[in-house]
């Protein structure tokens, strides 16, 4: 089957992403990390592009998002960018790249906004961040958000458990949403939350709210594209679908490929000059 390919060629920006919200028109979102993947999903009519530090995990084989550098997220979103004419391109602003400072979030901002040519950025946090996500706004870089599992501070919660299922928890978060609206986000990532707690979120912000494990209540979703794939093997959370099985596409054809070479039945004669 093809994609749903939108008959508004145009790329696709902040401001159609706000626009869609408004008609009610769900967004679509996927990761990539390479140019070739990218031309595909953005091939396919993906509104939204997001080059996640989750390259750390399925690109890189970390156990965790934080090991990955400020300088191979620039490398990654570059990649990406070269293959994307319609979607909007977010990348993720890496661990240790905007937590600490200020001044350090903006560099780090304008780095990749300048080296990758990506669209916007993305940092995980509310209240503790807001400063730095005021001035990366206010230098003219649009900002998603994202709160509910945040996992670049997996070491502070020890799981990858659902977040907010308590009151406490509830209430910050929605806070905190309030807090990236005001600071002039344009979209807001929530991640493995209750599907109650994420529907009342999106009702109460005006701008897009896209959810991974947050339900169907919300104005998009998305999805890592190695997962949806279904390249990455052993992982499966609830919240996953799974729309191919390239695990066992690409073992098949790569264990066929191994067998012919062994066989000496490739190249035939056709595949040699
Ligand atoms: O890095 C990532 O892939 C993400 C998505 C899970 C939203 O942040």
């Amino acid at each position: 089957m093809a994609g749903y390919i939108s008959d508004d060629s145009r790329k696709v920006t902040t401001h159609r992403l706000f626009e869609m919200k408004q008609r009610g028109e769900k967004i679509s979102m996927l990761t990539s990390y390479d140019y070739t993947t990218a031309q595909i999903v953005d091939g396919a009519g993906i509104d939204v592009i997001l080059v996640g530090d989750s390259a750390s995990n399925v690109m890189a084989g970390n156990v965790t998002t934080l090991p990955i550098t400020l300088d191979q997220m620039i490398y990654h979103g570059k990649s990406v960018v070269r293959g994307v004419k319609r979607a909007l391109v977010i990348v993720d602003m890496p661990f240790g790249s905007y937590q600490g400072n200020e001044l350090e979030g903006l560099a780090s901002a304008i780095r990749i906004m300048k080296e990758s040519h990506a669209d916007a950025l993305k940092l995980e946090g509310g209240e503790e961040i807001i400063g730095t996500v005021k001035r990366i706004i206010s230098a003219g870089i649009p900002v998603m958000g994202h709160l509910g599992l945040m996992p670049q501070s997996i070491n502070k919660y020890g799981t990858y458990t659902v977040r907010a299922k308590e009151t406490e928890e509830a209430e910050k978060l929605v806070h905190d949403a309030h807090l990236l609206e005001e600071a002039g986000c344009f979209g807001l990532v929530l991640e493995k939350i209750p599907a109650s707690l994420a529907e009342r979120v999106a009702k109460e912000l005006c701008i897009p709210v896209i959810g991974i494990g947050a339900g169907g209540g919300v104005d998009g979703q998305v999805l890592v594209v190695t997962d949806m794939l279904g390249m990455t093997h052993g992982f499966n959370p609830r919240f996953l679908r799974r729309y191919a099985n390239l695990y066992e596409v690409m073992t098949n054809a790569i264990g066929q490929y191994v067998n012919d070479v062994k066989n000496c039945d490739f190249p035939n004669e056709k595949e040699q000059y």
